[in-house]
């Protein structure tokens, strides 16, 4: 079918809450992704970051298709072995003493997290969450509570009770918000879809020992940046601070969906039979693809890639930016690059499109971008060129 004979039958037949751009994918392999029509795109924002390595990762896709055709579904009443050794093998990356629930998607790991703050709360009468102004969570009514953007809430109120939100990057305010009633703090260590935007020196270090001083679960939300996205395994690793709490989705199986919560034995035992589950969580598929994907990541060495590709986008960035008075702020950890423009980044993206460059705009003004760990560094370049022509195109 062409592009246009896949969009008719949208139009038809697909409700339209997604704003789409007028491409039919096909067919993807490594940073490059083809239309319906042959044509290739270089993909710096693969799968909106679930493929951090790369379209059809050769390893991911062989591993799904030897579980196809062994088990596709059971239900979690059983035992699984490529489920229980993806637990493991989070585990043993995190360097935590946890333990791993799983589902399909990161709004359900942060529901899942919700759930065990309650729970772990509820002795002691502790409901309230508090998160950060910017935040992105999901879109289930636990996640989108905790999600602090009115933009997202606006038509679906009201919210679920109990959450309160400080500005990201503000220790003191989110210590005003502490009351005998909260029981977590969660927080995404670096915010993604906010804007790209890094936590200050000894802000999360100071979240942990809040958390400590009154007894509260600090959660991390991973969505983003886990799975070796800012060079190390999960990103709490490279702040030297550790979440009682931290949830996956996105990268977990180099983009088949899985969902996942790590928490901490101390906590983790709280979800007992009855209060949590998902139908679909931890299938063999889904753990299959995210074994290989580890695989990938080690066999690969991709952890370290992550610092070079952050350096050559920053080299790049910096560099226009000279040239360029629209780039207000350059915001880069491992692969979750910003750049803060004065000027509204849609038409960015849109010009970008037209020249065969997929990139995202978040926050209104922030261009984002998500590589994967892969991108060879001629690509990088060649998306960079791009960016540069159209970012010193735009009338001033
Ligand atoms: C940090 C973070 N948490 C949660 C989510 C929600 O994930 P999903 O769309 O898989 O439900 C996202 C999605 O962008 C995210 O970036």
């Amino acid at each position: 079918m062409t592009s246009q004979e896949t969009i008719a039958i949208f139009d038809k037949y697909v409700i339209g809450n997604y704003r789409r751009y007028p491409v039919s994918l096909v067919r993807g392999e490594g940073s490059y992704i083809w239309d319906a029509e042959g044509v290739r795109y270089l993909d710096l924002f693969p799968g909106w970051g679930c493929n951090l390595i790369g379209h059809c990762p050769p390893r991911v896709s062989q591993a799904v298709s030897e579980q196809v055709g062994k088990l596709i579904h059971v239900p979690n009443t059983w035992y699984m072995e490529a489920q229980g050794l993806l637990a493991k093998a989070l585990v043993e990356r995190s360097g935590l003493d946890a333990q791993c629930f799983f589902c399909n998607s990161g709004t359900e790991a942060n529901e899942a997290a919700i759930k065990l703050a309650r729970l772990n709360g509820k002795p002691k009468g502790r409901y309230k969450i508090i998160t950060m102004l910017n935040s992105f969570h999901g879109r289930t009514y636990g996640a989108l509570s905790a999600t602090a953007q009115p933009k997202y809430h606006k038509g679906v109120e009201p919210m679920l009770a109990g959450f309160q939100y400080a500005p990201f990057g503000d220790l003191e305010a989110a210590t005003k918000l502490v009351d005998a009633e909260t029981c977590a703090i969660m927080i995404e260590p670096i915010q993604g879809e906010g804007g790209i935007n890094l936590p200050p020196a000894g802000y999360l270090e100071g979240l942990r020992t809040l958390c400590d001083q009154h007894g509260l679960m600090l959660i991390f939300d991973e969505v983003q940046t886990g799975m070796g996205r800012t060079g190390t395994w999960f990103a709490f690793q490279n702040f030297g601070v550790e979440p009682d709490a931290l949830t996956l989705a996105k990268a977990l199986a180099g983009g088949v969906a899985c969902g996942g919560l790590l928490a901490k034995r101390t906590v983790a035992d709280k979800l007992v039979p009855g209060t949590h589950a998902a139908t679909f969580g931890g299938n063999p598929i889904a753990c299959a693809a995210a074994l290989a994907t580890i695989d990938t990541i080690e066999k690969d060495k991709l952890l370290p890639r992550a610092e070079h590709i952050a350096n050559a986008f920053r080299a790049r960035f910096e560099a226009l930016q000279s040239r360029c008075p629209l780039i207000q702020q350059i915001r880069i950890k491992g692969t979750m690059i910003g750049v803060e423009l004065s000027i509204d980044g849609t038409p960015i993206v849109d010009a970008c499109l037209k020249r065969k460059l997929l990139i995202n705009c978040t926050h209104g003004n922030v261009i984002r971008l998500l590589p994967a760990l892969n991108l060879p560094d001629d690509a990088l370049h060649a998306g960079c060129d791009i960016i540069d022509e159209v970012l010193l195109g735009q009338k001033i």
